[in-house]
């Protein structure tokens, strides 16, 4: 028996993942996006501030640096979300590219899990329109 393993740690899904890794979940992530059909269409052509902002927004929000907060304030994300119709079908197609970015890359199981189950939450709270009046 060992003390440390009962002690706080200061490790979060961030540490754990690592800069590095973020990265290419959120670069796999969005060329998913770019081939999904339901969603595609509410992106830009170019990406690129889009991933920057999504990479600064997973580091805070995932234990790290508040990147996304320092750039560019509070990220109220359901509020910069509102000019976008996201129905239950668009937010599963959003999920099903981050969930399968993530898997590509092949994480520690449980750490995997952890992180789909955190941003699962997020995707479905982001839902603002019916089915039906897409
Ligand atoms: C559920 C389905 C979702 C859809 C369809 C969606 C779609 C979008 C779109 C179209 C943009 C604007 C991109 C741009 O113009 O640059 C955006 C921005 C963003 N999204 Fe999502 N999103 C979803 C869920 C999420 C989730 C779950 C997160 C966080 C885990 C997230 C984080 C962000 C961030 C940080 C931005 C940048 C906001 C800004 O500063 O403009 N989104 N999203």
């Amino acid at each position: 028996m060992n003390l440390t393993d009962f002690l706080p740690t200061q490790e979060t899904l961030y540490s754990r993942i690592g800069a590095g890794r973020l990265r290419q979940i959120v670069q796999m992530f969005y060329s998913l996006v770019k081939a999904e059909p339901l969603i595609a269409e509410l992106f830009p052509d170019n990406l690129s501030e889009t991933m920057n902002k999504q990479e600064a927004f997973l580091t805070g929000f995932l234990g790290g640096p508040p990147l996304y907060h320092q750039t560019y304030g509070n990220p109220m994300l359901r509020y910069r979300h509102a000019k976008f119709a996201i129905t239950p079908s668009r937010a599963k197609a959003w999920f099903t590219c981050f969930a399968d970015a993530t898997r590509s890359i092949e994480l520690e199981p449980a750490l995997e899990q952890e992180l789909l189950e955190a941003v699962a939450r997020t995707a479905a709270a982001m839902v603002n329109t019916p089915e039906d009046l897409e």
